[in-house]
């Protein structure tokens, strides 16, 4: 990867990057179309599929992951990416002399609330596996997902403090006809579970529909949403959350630019999404 990337860079071909889990949907090739249209028909499109280790908790769902690559290189090729990186687990994390891998990337602030507190050690993996996939592609632009907020955040920190030469772009989030923002762990829910799954964006339009322009109590609106959110049977809420779109921090006011978030389960099924309101 790294002797391919070096030879774009002495040809001065552009590189757009979009690194993914697999299991790809309609908005995983948004990334892919996103970064073609950035680079040109001239530049190359780079998509990773790696289920990384590292950013799954013990309790997470690594073993269960969805993994279809012919599937995956059928959608790549027709989305026209010029290549596909699926490195193995030895090639990423590979033990020295028997000691297991060692040196993490840990983004100390944005990482602390929401996803971060529910899934202790998940950004440090998104973080280390996001640099060493920067350092391997070595692309100009890599393109990330709004439907992962607080990660597209904690990558466009790390770029800063860290001085990786890649400018970093957020593309919005793909949903399906009612709502629910696409994501490869749709696949896990039941019928009755996909039906009441709209819940999530439902409570996020509540939310926008209850602003409205003007401020509103944070604790005060988060009680209407939790009502809200228990009128579906299915649904367990992990957290909902107000912040400012650029410390991540709880505001005490919800308003107009206010970026809302939550995390729901259904069964053993954690399904996220936000919005600006
Ligand atoms: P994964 O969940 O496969 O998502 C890969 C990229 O696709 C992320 O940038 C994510 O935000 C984006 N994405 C997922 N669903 C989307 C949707 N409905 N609309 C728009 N974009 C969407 O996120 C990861 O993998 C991993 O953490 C990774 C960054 C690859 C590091 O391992």
């Amino acid at each position: 990867m790294q002797r391919l990337a070096k030879g774009w860079q002495r040809r001065q071909v552009r590189v757009g990057f979009a690194p993914t889990m697999g299991y790809l949907h309609e908005g995983h090739l948004s990334l892919v179309r996103r970064a073609r249209q950035i680079v040109g028909p001239r530049g190359t499109v780079v998509v990773s599929i790696y289920v990384n280790p590292t950013q799954f908790g013990p309790k997470d769902d690594l073993s269960r992951y969805p993994r279809d690559f012919a599937r995956d290189r059928k959608l790549c090729r027709a989305a026209g990416v010029d290549v596909i990186f699926a490195p193995s687990d030895r090639e990423m994390y590979p033990a020295n002399h028997g000691e297991e891998f060692s040196t993490y990337v840990v983004e100390g602030s944005l990482s602390r609330g929401m996803e971060g507190a529910s899934r202790p050690t998940h950004f440090r993996g998104v973080t280390t596996v996001v640099a060493k996939l920067f350092n391997l592609v070595q692309p100009d632009v890599a393109v990330f997902g709004a439907k992962d907020f607080q990660q597209a955040a904690i990558v466009k920190r790390m770029v800063r403090d860290l001085n990786f030469p890649v400018k970093i772009v957020v593309a919005q989030t793909h949903r399906e006809p009612d709502g629910l923002a696409m994501s490869s762990r749709n696949k896990y829910l039941s019928p009755t579970e996909r039906q009441q799954a709209i819940v999530l964006s439902k409570v996020l339009a509540l939310a926008k529909k209850s602003v409205n322009g003007h401020l509103v109590t944070s604790a005060e609106l988060k009680r209407k949403l939790e009502r809200f959110i228990a009128t579906f049977p299915d649904a367990r809420l992990d957290y909902v959350e107000l912040f400012d779109p650029r410390t991540l921090h709880a505001v005490s006011k919800a308003g107009r630019g206010t970026q809302m978030a939550l995390a729901v389960f259904f069964g053993k099924t954690r399904l996220i999404d936000n919005e600006t309101l």
